[in-house]
Formats: structure tokens, C-alpha cells, sequence
């Protein structure tokens, strides 16, 4: 078992003396110039600044690529992704076919072939963000016997190791943490402070907020904690992310237009010809068939109503939320849309993998969001340093 420690000092590649001083350092295409060939740099703002390259990116623990996709939406690039799960993998390699997806356990894979993996993709001393969302359900309040020590909480040290490791060789410009609200909760105190202590270590300024994706065009209420660090400080001032798409507001909105989909049963079904993610598992119990035999509240059999947003879109086995007109549960397409996905995106996997890699997701418009508030505050903290 490789030591994950914080700690642990990475052997190889080591290729770019990092500096932490912005104040001796101009950035150039892929990281930064001596003081010596640049004029040193004043806290004064300039206007007629010139646009510095986005930083590539890395994410680590990308599932199906919902917050990977909100990046490359405002076109940053998405040079690396590495996930454990078979179908998500599948998935990223589909939608994001000029990036490099691993599929590696990251708790068990050496963290120096990680970070030869990732450098292959890499110029020494660029700079770069590190985006991703450790699994929750850690930390999730609908998980009641979720506990301090459960071994899924240590894997946001695990990423916040990774990003030191990455520090040491490119210029890590900012990180995105994505996790559920219990990660907050005073069972797991000492997770998040951990976490915040870390990223100080790291000589990151954090941001630490609650956005609920409703706000940023989904038509669906998902409260999600998102960490936002910089290299920066005056980034991290800046950092303010907004509504950037026109807003779908109700189920309504995103799914009424829909054919009906494809039933599956036994794992078996057709194609559906609309979209091969319309399909959903064929509604066996009597309940079906009455709006009335649902209620709005409950788990297993929550029904959507149709003139308000959808609540979480986090299924747990057989609780995807039943369709408005009580006839059958929603199809993995119709949760995609809850989710904001893009009607060409495509899930691959057998039916539970669909149903995992949808709820796991960030919601791309959220995602979006967040990626034109970080290239906002990079511009700014460009503007403050280059004159
Ligand atoms: C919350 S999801 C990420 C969702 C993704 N950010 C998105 O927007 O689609 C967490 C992901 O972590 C992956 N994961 C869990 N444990 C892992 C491990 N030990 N190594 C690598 N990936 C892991 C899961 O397979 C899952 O896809």
C-alpha cells in the first residue's frame, strides 16, 4: 500500500524549480520568467493587459465528466482525467476524446506513476488547475450511518496530496473541490479542517461556499459545497460565480417534449431511437399508473411535480424519482436534463452504471459557472501583476 501521507516527498518528475513568490515572476505561455529577463511586477492595475493562455486542466475523480464539461465549455483544456469506475472512464473517453483518461484506483495506484502519467500530458512549469469532486457519500446526509472513519473521507487528503505532488513540478493556478453539504457537519470536523489546513499548507487562498445548482440555470434544487483555491490572492478576491446560461427553471422546462422511452428489465432492453439514454426500468409495482399514489416527500417513491424544479438528482438503488405523470420512473435521459447535461451527451455502462455516473455529476451550467468566475479572477490578478 503506498503511503499517501501529506507528507511524502515526490520523487519523480521534478522538472521545474516551483516559485511561490508572484510578486519575482512574470508569467509567460506556459508558467512563469525569471525576474531576471522581466521588470518587476507592482501591485497596480493595468488595463491593456494580454490574454494569458487558461491554464490546463487535470481532474482528478472525474465520473462521467459533468464538471469537466462546464471547463471545456468555457474552453479551458481538459488534458487529464483518471477515475476508478469502468463506465465512467468509458464515458469521459467518449465525450472528451483529446483528453487522457486514466482508469486507475488512485488509493492504490504508486503516486509517482500518477505523476509520470499525468506529466507525459504535461510541459515542465506549466500552469495548470486541478479540478474534482471526491466521492461523498462519506460524508452524505442521506447515508445515516455515515461515519468520521469511514476510509472514503480520506480521499480528499488523497487529492489535495495529489495537488502538492503537481505544485512541485507545474504551477497549480487554482483548484476546484466539489462535495456534498455533510462534509461540513461536526462529525466530520476534523475532514474539513484538515482539508482547509491543507490547502493553506499548499499556499492556496480558499473560498469556501455552498451553491445550490438551482441558482445557476438547473431546473433542480442541488446544494453542493465547492472549494475554490488560488495560487493568488487577488484571484481569490475576484472570485464571484454567476448565472451564465438562460435559465431552465422547471421539470417542465426540460423534460415535457420527450417521446416516451424504453423500458428495461433483467438488465435487457431496446434502443431506444430518441436517445440510447431514454430508457428506464419497466414500472412493476402496483403504485403505478396514478399520480395520486405518490407523495412529494420519502425516497423510494417521490414523484416530480411539473411546474417546479426537481429536487437532487442523487439516486441511491431503485429511488429514481417518479415521472410527473406517476406512470413510470424518469429514464437516465430525463435525469441528465434535470442535471443540465447537453441533449447530445451520452452515459455508457449498464443501467445501474448510468444511474451512479448521473447523480455522481456536476451539473455542466454550474460547472460553467464556475469556470468563467476562475478565468474572471485570473484575468484580475493578471491585471494587478503585470504592471
Ligand atoms: C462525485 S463523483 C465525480 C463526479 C464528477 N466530478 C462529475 O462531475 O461527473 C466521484 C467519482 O470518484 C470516483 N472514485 C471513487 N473512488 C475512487 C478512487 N479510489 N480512485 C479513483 N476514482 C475514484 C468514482 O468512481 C466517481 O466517479
Amino acid at each position: 500500500m503506498p503511503d499517501h501521507s501529506l507528507n511524502q516527498e515526490a520523487k519523480e518528475p521534478v522538472r521545474f524549480n516551483q516559485h511561490s513568490d508572484a510578486a519575482t515572476l512574470v508569467i509567460d505561455y506556459y508558467g512563469y520568467v525569471d525576474v531576471s529577463t522581466a521588470t518587476r511586477p507592482t501591485a497596480k492595475l493595468s488595463s491593456n493587459v494580454t490574454k494569458a493562455p487558461l491554464p490546463r486542466i487535470v481532474s482528478l475523480f472525474s465520473g462521467a465528466g459533468g464538471l469537466d464539461l462546464g471547463f471545456q465549455q468555457n474552453d479551458f483544456e481538459i488534458v487529464y482525467a483518471v477515475d476508478k469506475d469502468r463506465w465512467a472512464v468509458e464515458t469521459h473517453r467518449k465525450a472528451f476524446p483529446e483528453t487522457h483518461c486514466d482508469q486507475f484506483d488512485l488509493t492504490k495506484i504508486p503516486l509517482e506513476e500518477l505523476l509520470n502519467t499525468i506529466g507525459r500530458q504535461l510541459h515542465p512549469g506549466e500552469r495548470i488547475g486541478v479540478i474534482g469532486g471526491p466521492p461523498c457519500q462519506g460524508f452524505s446526509r442521506s447515508n445515516a450511518q455515515s461515519k468520521a472513519n469511514d476510509p472514503r473521507n480520506r480521499l480528499p487528503l488523497l487529492y489535495l496530496k495529489i495537488v502538492q505532488a503537481l505544485k512541485r513540478s507545474y504551477s497549480v493556478e487554482f483548484i476546484v473541490f466539489e462535495n456534498v453539504l455533510g462534509i461540513q457537519d461536526k462529525k466530520h470536523h476534523r475532514t474539513f479542517e484538515g482539508i482547509l489546513h491543507a490547502l493553506q499548507a499548499l499556499g492556496l487562498h480558499e473560498t469556501v461556499n455552498d451553491y445550490d445548482a438551482y441558482d445557476f440555470g438547473v431546473p433542480q434544487h442541488r446544494h453542493r459545497i465547492i472549494i475554490a483555491a488560488f495560487r493568488s490572492s487577488k484571484a481569490l478576491k475576484a472570485f464571484a460565480p454567476r448565472l451564465e446560461v438562460s435559465a431552465c427553471k422547471t421539470v417542465r422546462e426540460a423534460i415535457s417534449d420527450l417521446p416516451d422511452p424504453t423500458f428495461c428489465s433483467r438488465g435487457k432492453h431496446i434502443l431506444n431511437s430518441f436517445h440510447p439514454n431514454h430508457w428506464t426500468m419497466r414500472p412493476l409495482s402496483a403504485r403505478f399508473g396514478d399520480p395520486q399514489n405518490f407523495t412529494n416527500s420519502g425516497r423510494s417513491f417521490r414523484i416530480l411535480e411539473w411546474d417546479k424544479p426537481s429536487p437532487t438528482v442523487a439516486y441511491g438503488h431503485r429511488e429514481i424519482h417518479v415521472h410527473p405523470n406517476g406512470k413510470r420512473r424518469l429514464s437516465i435521459y430525463e435525469a441528465m436534463l434535470l442535471q443540465g447535461f447537453p441533449k447530445n451527451f451520452r452515459l455508457f455502462g449498464p443501467f445501474s452504471a448510468q444511474v451512479e455516473q448521473v447523480s455522481n455529476a456536476v451539473p455542466p451550467p454550474l460547472a460553467l459557472s464556475l469556470a468563467k468566475a476562475i478565468e474572471r479572477s485570473l484575468k484580475e490578478s493578471q491585471r494587478w501583476t503585470s504592471k
